[in-house]
Formats: structure tokens, C-alpha cells, sequence
């Protein structure tokens, strides 16, 4: 496969006098894909039904001509003022009863039906006019779904949807009642119209309430997101894809990826270790104009498996952004790495975002690959770098993992709903076992809850999983190799009860989850052979060979067979050495990498990334900060 580089362009703007030059540029520069229109809605309809699609004919004729091919994107992202005056409750409600305000975008509700017919309209024009258009090479559907906040709405609306969902799920209050425990606290319905949403209650809503409501608002993504798919369908046959986010949970991307043809995600490293990594002070000052090194990787491994092995980067961060608490330069070099650490993960295309820096409104701050003045930004050059050097390059292949680490997007809502801990954080505790991994040199695949096979793998890694699903527990019981799932795995029913025979319920291991307790980050549990469990523990009484113990005397890990099931939350170290002994047994080759560096094989290649602010040298090599090196394998 040819693997690409793009850019995303907003034709609208630039004066069109300006389009011709920026498409030579762009081919010149070793580009293929150009991003458009997926916030153009004010300039394709001005005013209701007023239809001025004659600039994006050209605008789209203009960088076809130059060779490019272009992803064209639906703009149900940024509905316009006047949709507001068509339909006064589109717009979302916050959690404390707020309606969330026009001016920027995203601004609607994913269950309201006259914006879905609004998004269904302007996607069937855009796919009628442009479905065979042979300069259009693919889709995007709206733009990163839930950024923002905007998954979940406290609307009249939603509320409306919600019910209706409910009784089709639940089919009587009665159902809906037995399900949930509304005996407590003498929470009983009689009727669906009697249910009210989660938020505002006195003091917490039942569990099973947020769930069903987390369920409910994810799957009106997946129906938003799947109306515009099937339009697409019935007039192109370009693949489709949506451009998703870095660590949000509030939707399934799976689901919304089974009407995809390709996962694609919107790459800030520097934006996402300032905003919203959680990650000690010194950590963060390591990594600040470099990125944490983990956090790209787990996306990449994520959205490969969300786009069942199609995905690309569909925004790549060139330069500063606007929009983190703090919006540092990027080393020298990072923006190539960080193109050539997707393509080593399987992506087919990196693009970046934006080609030209905005002069004018929000992200006037945020940087391009060319200034504002159109003078080439630092990451021009770096792109030029990328694309010379993958033309010199034979296609790599995407390598098989043969560790795996499942990744559920339910078991974030579980555990937000009730945490426990107030620092139990479902991303966190599945990015620390990622991260843990990674410093062992190890290529993984991040598989969906409802995986069926596992027999690809030697070493499979569950935790924090709160329901596993029965296709699962299946294919555990089938599989030959090494499993470690926990600390708190198979704790809840689909239905948020604690299941009775205790947890963990796992194929073949005789163990009873007692008690369990969440402590604050100061407040360590020591092992007996060294090393601590940190923020939550599970004390277990179980007839299985104790591998491990707390040194207040508890199993930390048992195991019977391969299947191991960890009662607490490792800290950072102790996963490291506890992955080091599995992998041996599981006779994976592992290497401790220095802190710094990051290593990924393809089918033919292994590439070894330096993130750190300094130089490293490694088996006789001196890699510079930033450096990327890679050599047949
Ligand atoms: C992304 C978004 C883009 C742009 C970019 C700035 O989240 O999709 O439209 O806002 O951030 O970093």
C-alpha cells in the first residue's frame, strides 16, 4: 500500500484568486489528500434552500487539477444562525440545565429529528453532486463527534428520545424497574413518561439510570453518524470516515466505526499533554514540546482496531495550537515523527492541520504549514522531509501483534458513573498497562470488548473491563496463551448490579471478590516481593495458586492456567516487572527501553522513535531528540 500525506484547506477562506497557487504548492510540496468543506454550511446555503455549490465546484476542480484528491467533509458540524430560527431546540443542554449557545460550533443535539433531517438534506446534495466526482477520493462525516462536550444533552428533546429508548429496550416500567433496583429509595415508575434524565437529581442518580442514559446518547451518535453514511452509499463508493478524537470515551467509536470504512483521528500530541493527560509535573515538562510518548501510539493501536485496519491521521498538529492551557513551539523534527510514527502503526495517510495559519477569528493562534503571510512554518519543511523520504520507502506492512489489550468504551462510562475512587479513571488505568508495554519494546493491538479470537495472541490484557461480554468469555476460555485481566473486571452486570456469585465470574478460576477498597494516591499497598498497587485493591479468597500477595497478606495475583487476575491497581513499575516475568513465560522477546525512546516494528521494519528533549544513544547509535531511525528487520 502507498501510504500519503495531506492537509486540510479551507477554499472559503481564501479569495479563489489564491486556490491555484496553493494547489501547485501543495503538490509540490509531495501532498496527495486535501481536506475540505466540513465547516463550509454558511457558504454551500446562505439562506434556507438558497444552494451556492458553484465555488466548491471549483474549488474542488482546482486542487483535482493539480493532482490532489480531495476528502470531502459534510458540514453538519456548524449548522448555521438561520438553522436556529428553523428549529429553536436543536441546541444542546448542559449538565446543570443550560441550552449551550450558538457562535463557535457543534452546537446541536444528536437526537433531534429536524436537525437530522437538516444533516440528512445537506448530505444528500453534497453526495449527489460530488459522489463520482473522480477529483473526490473520500468522505468525512461531520467533524469530531463529542469534542466539545457535546455528547451528552439534558434537552427537552433528548429527554423525549430517551424515553422512547427506553421502552424499547425495556419494553414495560416493570422491566425497567426489576432492572435497575428502583425498589431503593422507592425510585419505581409506572410509566415511561415518568422518567426523567439523570442530572439534577438531589444527591446521585442511580447507576443504572447514567447507564442507560450513557448508552442512550452514544447510541444517538451512532444514528446521527449512520444517516449520513447510508446517504453517501447510494451515491459514492468512496470509503467514509470520521475524523475522532484523543482520549474521549463518551460515545462508542466502535459502533460509530462498524458504518465507517476508515477510522481516522485528529493527532494534537502537544495539546493533549498540556490539556488532558493526567501525568506528573516533571513528566509533563519532559514531554512539552515533544509529546507524551505513549499517548499518540495508544490512538493510533485504538483507532486501527476502530477501523478494523483502515485508519489515517486526518489532522496532524503542525505548530503551536490555540486551545491547550499552554501552547508550546514543537521541537525540531517532532512534526515528522510524529507523521512517521503513524505510518509505522499501519496509518495509510497523515494530514496535517492547516495548510495556511488563519489571520481572523478563533484559531488565529494556532499554526500551519504556512504562515499567515503564506512564507513557509517549520513544519513545511518537515512534510517535504516525510513525503521524500516515503517515496524512497518500500511499503512496510503493518506487523501482527502478539500482546493485546482491550479497550471498552462502556467500562469509561461505569466507572465515571461511579468511580469509587475519586481518581479512578477507566483511560488512565488501560493507558498505564498500554504505556507499560511499550517500554518493553512491544508491538500491541487494542482489540473491542466483544473480541471472539484470541488465538493471534501469546499475552491478552483486560483491565477494568466492568462487564465482559459472553463473545469474550468465550473466546477466553478457548484461547492457549496468557491472560491477565483485573483489577476490577467482570464487576458490574450489563445493568450496573454487582453480579451474584461475586465477581470476577472468569473461566476456570476459583476466586471471590470479597471486599474492595479505594485509597487516595499517598496511600500505597505494599507487595510481599516488592513493588505497589496504587488507587484501588481488591482482596480476594480464592482456592487458586497464589503467584503474589500483598504484605497485609491478601493474593494480589492469582492464577489458574494461563488466566491471571490482578487485585489491584499496579503502579507504573511493579506492571513493568509483573508484564517482564508474563512474557517470559509467554516466550515474548521484551528489551527495557530507555525512557525516552519508542519502538514499533512493521512487517519488515523496526523503527525506534526519541522523544526525549535529549540525545540517546542505543545499540551503538546516537539518536538526537526528535530522531527517528528505522532498519530492515
Ligand atoms: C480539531 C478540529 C479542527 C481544529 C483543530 C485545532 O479538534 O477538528 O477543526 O479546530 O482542532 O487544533
Amino acid at each position: 500500500m502507498k501510504r500519503t500525506l495531506g492537509v486540510c484547506y479551507y477554499p472559503e477562506h481564501w479569495p479563489d484568486a489564491q486556490w491555484a497557487e496553493d494547489a501547485a504548492r501543495m503538490a509540490t510540496l509531495g501532498l496527495t489528500w486535501v481536506r475540505i468543506g466540513e465547516f463550509a454550511w454558511s457558504r454551500l446555503e446562505p439562506v434556507p434552500g438558497r444552494l451556492e455549490f458553484d465555488w466548491l465546484d471549483r474549488a474542488i476542480e482546482t486542487l483535482g487539477s493539480a493532482g490532489l484528491k480531495v476528502v470531502l467533509g459534510t458540514p453538519t458540524a456548524t449548522p448555521p444562525r438561520w438553522m436556529l430560527d428553523r428549529h429553536p431546540d436543536m441546541l444542546a443542554v448542559d449538565r446543570d440545565g443550560r441550552e449551550r449557545g450558538f457562535g463557535s460550533r457543534r452546537h446541536y443535539d444528536f437526537s433531534h429529528e429536524g436537525y437530522r433531517r437538516e444533516s440528512a438534506r445537506i448530505t444528500t446534495l453534497l453526495a449527489e453532486r460530488y459522489g463520482r466526482n473522480p477529483h473526490v477520493g473520500a468522505w468525512q462525516t461531520d467533524n469530531e463527534y463529542a469534542c466539545h462536550d457535546t455528547v451528552l444533552s439534558y434537552s427537552p428533546t433528548a429527554l423525549r428520545a430517551f424515553r422512547n429508548w427506553l421502552a424499547r429496550r425495556y419494553q414495560s416500567p416493570e422491566a425497567l424497574n426489576r432492572a435497575w433496583g428502583n425498589v431503593f429509595w422507592s425510585m419505581d415508575y409506572a410509566s415511561f413518561e415518568e422518567i426523567g434524565l439523570p442530572n439534577l437529581t438531589v444527591t446521585e442518580a442511580n447507576p443504572a439510570h447514567w447507564m442507560a442514559f450513557r448508552r442512550f446518547a452514544s447510541d444517538m451518535v451512532v444514528e446521527f453518524n449512520r444517516i449520513q453514511t447510508e446517504i453517501i452509499r447510494k451515491h459514492s463508493s468512496y470509503p467514509i470516515a470520521h475524523n475522532y478524537m484523543g482520549q474521549i470515551t463518551d460515545f462508542d467509536h466502535f459502533a460509530v466505526g462498524a458504518d465507517l470504512d476508515i477510522a481516522s483521528w485528529d493527532a494534537y500530541p502537544l495539546g493533549f499533554l498540556s490539556d488532558r493527560l493526567a501525568a506528573s509535573p516533571e513528566h509533563k515538562r519532559r514531554f512539552v514540546r515533544q509529546g507524551d510518548p505513549d499517548f499518540q501510539a495508544f490512538h493510533h493501536d485504538l483507532y486501527r482496531a476502530v477501523g478494523r485496519g483502515r485508519w489515517w491521521i486526518m489532522e496532524q498538529q503542525p505548530g503551536p495550537v490555540n486551545w491547550a492551557p499552554w501552547n508550546p513551539d514543537p521541537l525540531p523534527g517532532m512534526a515528522r515523527l510524529w507523521a512517521w510514527e503513524a505510518f509505522a502503526h499501519g496509518a495509510e495517510a497523515v494530514c496535517y492541520f492547516r495548510w495556511r495559519q488563519a489571520p481572523f477569528a478563533q484559531e488565529q493562534m494556532h499554526a500551519g504549514l504556512l504562515r499567515p503571510d503564506s512564507v513557509p512554518a517549520p513544519a513545511y519543511d518537515e512534510a517535504a522531509q516525510v513525503a521524500r523520504e516515503l517515496a524512497a520507502m518500500p511499503d512496510q506492512g503493518t506487523a501482527a501483534a502478539k500482546v493485546a489489550l482491550v479497550f471498552d468504551y462502556a467500562s469509561a462510562w461505569a466507572w465515571e458513573v461511579q468511580p469509587q475512587g475519586r481518581d479512578f479513571s477507566y483511560f488512565r488505568l488501560v493507558f498505564e498497562s498500554y504505556r507499560a508495554l511499550r517500554r518493553l519494546g512491544l508491538n500491541i493491538d487494542i482489540l473491542p470488548p466483544d473480541a471472539t479470537d484470541l488465538s493471534a495472541y501469546q499475552l491478552v490484557l483486560a483491565p477494568g473491563v466492568a462487564t465482559l461480554t459472553d463473545a469474550f468469555l468465550g473466546a477466553l476460555a478457548q484461547y492457549r496463551g496468557l491472560s491477565l485481566i483485573g483489577p476490577r473486571t467482570n464487576a458490574k452486570t450489563t445493568e450496573f448490579a454487582t453480579p451474584v456469585p461475586l465477581p470476577p465470574n472468569l473461566p476456570g478460576l476459583a476466586a471471590t471478590i470479597a471486599r474492595v477498597e479505594s485509597l487516595p494516591p499517598d496511600v500505597p499497598v505494599p507487595l510481599s516481593q516488592g513493588g505497589q498497587f496504587l488507587h484501588w485493591r481488591e482482596k480476594i479468597e480464592t482456592a487458586a495458586e497464589i503467584v503474589e500477595s500483598t504484605a497485609d497478606g491478601w493474593p494480589a495475583l492469582i492464577r489458574a492456567g494461563g488466566l491471571h487476575y490482578l487485585a489491584g491497581w499496579a503502579e507504573a513499575k511493579t506492571m513493568i516487572n509483573l508484564l517482564e516475568k508474563l512474557c517470559a513465560e509467554a516466550g515474548l522477546p521484551t528489551m527495557r527501553l530507555p525512557d525516552s525512546l519508542r519502538m514499533r516494528d512493521t512487517a519488515s521494519h523496526r523503527f525506534v522513535f526519541n522523544y526525549g528533549p535529549d540525545e540517546v544513544e542505543w545499540h551503538g547509535r546516537r539518536i538526537a531528540p526528535a530522531g527517528v531511525y528505522w532498519e530492515r528487520l
